[in-house]
């Protein structure tokens, strides 16, 4: 039925990751091998619907995917508008909902009123500057951090910095606030051009499958 190519699935490691698993799984789809918490393999093969899975960083989700060694990945929408590879996105998959926001101490707010020279502290550098540079206007410094980016503002990094607001909790812990949001977030499903193609039906099959499922949910 499936023919003989095997489908390629990438995902984020981590949450992302399980929440896919656990949509694919109401459909059907399991994978059996990557519930084994002790093994080391890398790859995990459903060989009746001949369908592949491998867990990879965020960021090199797109990559993967752009390349065509993954058909299909699994990704923050954060992940895609930083790292614009070639791929299609066909899907909001509606879980792991958050906002790119634009945070700091309220005196900071000022500095963005004033459209002042400021530091912006982030992990996603491309998506500060488009925001600082074609929406907002404003120069600014963009400095780019690995993580724990909410200290930048707190040991005089930065004025500002552009990062995932999920509950909102760090911010709070540490006298930070949301001062401009920059855009809504959730995972997305993402799909190589080629594979669209040659995959057609198939692909086109399980889009549907899982559009259909995240309504009934919604
Ligand atoms: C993310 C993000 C914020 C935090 C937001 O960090 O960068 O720090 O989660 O979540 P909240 O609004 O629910 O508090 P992550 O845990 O991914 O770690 P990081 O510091 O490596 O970015």
């Amino acid at each position: 039925m499936n023919g003989d190519r095997y489908l390629t699935f990438a995902l984020c490691k981590g949450r992302l990751a399980k929440q896919t698993l656990a949509l694919l799984e109401q459909m059907g789809i399991t994978c059996e091998e990557m519930k084994d918490k002790d093994s080391r393999k890398l790859i995990f093969v459903n060989e009746e619907l001949k369908l592949k899975f491998f867990l990879a960083k965020g960021p090199d989700v797109p990559t993967y995917v752009e390349y065509g060694a993954a058909d299909i990945g699994v990704v923050g929408k954060d992940t895609i508008l930083e790292e614009h590879r070639k791929v299609h996105e066909v899907l909001d998959l509606k879980f792991g909902k958050c906002r790119m926001c634009v945070c700091g101490p309220e005196e900071s707010r000022r500095c963005l009123e004033n459209r002042e020279l400021i530091r912006v502290a982030t992990k996603y550098p491309g998506i500060a500057k488009d925001y600082f540079y074609n929406v907002r206007h404003q120069t600014v410094e963009i400095i780019k951090l690995n993580g724990s980016i909410e200290l930048a503002p707190i040991v005089g990094l930065s004025e500002v910095i552009v990062d995932i607001v999920e509950t909102g909790a760090t911010l709070r812990e540490n006298g930070l606030t949301v001062l401009e949001e920059v855009c809504p977030l959730s995972a997305r499903m993402i799909v190589n051009p080629v594979s669209m193609r040659l995959e057609n039906k198939r692909i086109k099959e399980l889009i549907l499958n899982m559009r259909r499922l995240l309504d009934e949910e919604a």
